[in-house]
């Protein structure tokens, strides 16, 4: 059982909750507006990459050692054409440079929130160079529901980012539908 901390009260933060909830962990959300308290031994960023760098300032030494979930997709939603970060870099990468004693993990932003709160057997793709961390996560998701595969290093959030904006861009030009989405055969 491990203490969760999200930041957001979203689509995504409400079904990424119910998950850990139902593995059998406690659930803190925090909202744009709310008090921050003490943070929980994993920590989700469920909010826009926008909202990031902002949570990370203010709440650096609270997040050492903490496993911290980044779930963004950076879009560019001025242009829906581009991410936000370079292409030889990641969001999560940007993150795991601002707080280096955190243990970054990218997850969850290859899923629709609607697809997490479905029964519709789901993936989520783990990318960190800290495997303790990606353990640690896969544990506490154990008895979710969901299946958890872990993609590799650090690195390859650049290739979840990207699957992650093309799903998007596949939902917004209506050639899949927002419950649906790729996904993973073994
Ligand atoms: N929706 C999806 O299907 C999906 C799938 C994969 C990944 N993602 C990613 O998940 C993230 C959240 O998406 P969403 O759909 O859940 O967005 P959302 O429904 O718009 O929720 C965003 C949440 O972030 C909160 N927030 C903003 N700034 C904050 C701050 N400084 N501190 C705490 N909370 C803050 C907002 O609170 P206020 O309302 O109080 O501002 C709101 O609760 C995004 O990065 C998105 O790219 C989404």
């Amino acid at each position: 059982m491990k203490r969760i901390t999200i930041f957001g009260k979203g689509n995504m933060a409400k079904v990424i909750s119910e998950r850990f909830k139902k593995a059998g962990n406690t659930v803190e959300m925090f909202g744009s507006k709310d008090e921050v308290g003490v943070l929980g031994d994993i920590v989700v960023l469920a909010v826009p990459y926008a909202a990031v760098a902002k949570i990370l300032e203010e709440n650096k030494k609270a997040l050492e050692g903490k496993v911290l979930v980044d779930i963004t997709n950076p879009v560019n939603f001025a242009t829906m054409d581009d991410l936000l970060v370079p292409s030889n870099s990641s969001a999560t990468e940007v993150i795991a440079s601002t707080v280096l004693k955190a243990k970054v993990v990218k997850a969850f932003n290859t899923n629709f929130a609607s697809t997490l709160a479905g029964d519709v057997p789901t993936t989520i793709l783990l990318a960190s160079d800290d495997l303790e961390a990606k353990v640690t996560l896969s544990r506490a998701l154990e008895g979710s529901g969901l299946v958890v595969v872990d993609a590799g290093a650090l690195k390859r959030a650049r290739e979840l980012e990207a699957l992650g904006f093309l799903q998007i861009t596949l939902a917004i030009r209506e050639q899949i539908g927002w419950m649906g989405g790729f996904a993973l055969t073994k």
